[in-house]
């Protein structure tokens, strides 16, 4: 049976990475969005392609018009982006997010069965109020420490909750409850891919000290060498979104999860990075309030209702991320 298949800020990293995967299916057909056309490359593996912002309403109308079974809503400003461009970020995080959920709505109503609606939450939805307090409270469970303090995890922790709202209680008091959108969420922590290098977050970090190194370049860090988050290897990012998506509901206890892989310090990353390229130098120049916010952020996530409910397990650890992922995959992009 195919199905179709929404995706928008199909250019980002994770767009990337997801058309690639679901581009291999020959059952799926993928609608792709984003503000900016997509390169030619990408372009040939989606059957549907369109530029536009997240937060137009037209856009709502155009895809409102298709039979889609999934979206997968990547769209977003990324923390330090939102930092800059605070009400723009809550534009397209927040009224970009609710459009596309009534649209969702609407299309299930018509087709006559349930939208499921994959959104990536994050890390930042955390707001740890000191390092200590972030030493102290360790792998963090999904309803602890949501005090954010950036428009970023502002802007995801309200979504989590509007998706639920959409997909359960909508209208509770009106009387025609139908069952129409299925959303479901996933707490990322900071993504690695060894082929695209972010933009816009505030753990790119460890992302741009890996690509810099592959390409023989020094690199200064913007935060301190003890600063600690989780990370996860692109590719597991991915499987567990299909893995998500694909979960039968009723095994689904939670609509939000965290998932985890690794979490390494900058001082633990820099000295992989180092270890396999020598003569590349790690600096630390911290940025105060990229600081701040990475120190706010977890130290690590407690992922254990998502390896109960849908068996969630990432296949690279921080060893075999760096060793059979990131350093032979970079090392082949930027020509060894
Ligand atoms: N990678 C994101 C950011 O840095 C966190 O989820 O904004």
């Amino acid at each position: 049976m195919s199905r179709t298949v929404l995706i928008t800020g199909a250019n980002g990293e994770m767009g990337h990475a997801l058309i690639d995967r679901l581009a291999q299916e020959t059952s799926t057909n993928i609608i792709a969005v984003d503000l900016h056309p997509l390169d030619d490359q990408l372009a040939a593996k989606v059957g549907t392609n369109l530029a536009g912002d997240v937060s137009d309403p037209r856009l709502w109308d155009e895809l409102g018009t298709h039979d889609i079974d999934e979206v997968y809503h990547l769209a977003a400003l990324l923390s330090t982006s939102a930092e800059r461009s605070p009400e723009r970020a809550h534009n397209v995080n927040v009224n970009g997010t609710m459009g596309l959920l009534s649209m969702s709505r609407a299309i299930g109503a018509r087709v006559g069965r349930p939208v499921t609606f994959l959104f990536p939450s994050t890390i930042a939805v955390y707001g740890l109020s000191s390092v200590e307090a972030k030493e102290r409270a360790g792998a963090v469970k999904e309803d602890e420490h949501c005090q954010p303090i950036t428009m970023y995890g502002i802007n995801k922790l309200y979504c989590e909750q509007l998706g639920s709202y959409m997909s359960r209680r909508y209208g509770q008091l009106l009387d025609q409850q139908q069952d129409v959108l299925d959303f479901r969420a996933l707490r990322f922590p900071g993504l690695i891919s060894a082929h695209t290098v972010p933009t816009g977050g505030t753990s790119d970090y460890a992302p741009e000290m890996i690509h810099a190194a592959a390409q023989g370049k020094d690199y200064a860090c913007f935060v301190r060498a003890d600063a600690r988050i989780p990370f996860m290897a692109m590719p597991d990012g991915v499987q567990a979104l299909l893995q998500l998506a694909a979960a039968p509901r009723a095994s689904l206890s939670r609509t939000v999860y965290n998932i985890g892989a690794f979490a390494p310090t900058a001082a633990q990353i820099a000295s992989r990075v180092t270890g396999h390229w020598p003569s590349v130098a790690v600096s630390y120049a911290p940025h105060p309030k990229r600081q701040a916010i990475v120190d706010s952020w977890c130290a690590d996530v407690d992922d254990s209702a998502a390896r109960a409910d849908w068996q969630w397990a990432p296949q690279y650890d921080e060893e075999s991320a760096f060793n059979t992922y990131l350093i032979p995959t970079i090392t082949a992009r930027y020509g060894g």
